[in-house]
């Protein structure tokens, strides 16, 4: 079978360049983590306010300069409340909704996650730059969405 010359040479710049976005995406996969979130956790919205993770949950210290946090997104407010980190900082975030679907927006991060109300997200961000950082609700979810944001002051 004869194949001209052109194609033959199409075709094999074809397969190199798709071996090197399969690579790219498995670079970003397997050693960055960047690989599309699994191990879904899920939880009854009606249980969240009372659950032990979540009721009077506060910021906890759980290593050098590390934190986890389990966080309320709520008509209309994050619980509990603004948050207070030194510099350099990383925060283990987790995120359950015991009414309707919020956003998680954290300013001047790439943080952005959906809190869908029967699930538990979770998210972590180092705060390497001293400032005020918004929490916004970047998901409409009624009447009071646009008072709905919290402040974490890195000091
Ligand atoms: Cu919560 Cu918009």
């Amino acid at each position: 079978m004869h194949i001209h010359r052109y194609e033959k040479l199409w075709l094999i710049i074809g397969t190199l360049i798709l071996v090197v976005f399969l690579s790219v995406l498995a670079v970003q996969t397997f050693f960055l983590e960047m690989g599309p979130p699994s191990h879904a956790e899920t939880m009854d919205p009606e249980s969240v306010r009372d659950s032990e993770m979540f009721a009077d949950a506060e910021l906890t210290e759980i290593g050098d300069n590390e934190y986890e946090i389990a966080m309320i997104a709520e008509m209309f407010t994050f619980q509990p409340g603004d948050l207070e980190i030194p510099a350099g900082a990383t925060v283990h975030f987790t995120l359950a909704s015991p009414d309707v679907t919020h956003g998680f927006k954290i300013s001047d991060t790439n943080v952005n996650v959906m809190v869908v109300p029967g699930h538990i997200s979770k998210i972590s961000h180092t705060f390497n730059e001293p400032g005020e950082y918004l929490i916004l609700c970047n998901e409409y979810c009624g009447l009071g969405h646009e008072y709905m944001a919290n402040t974490i002051t890195v000091y």
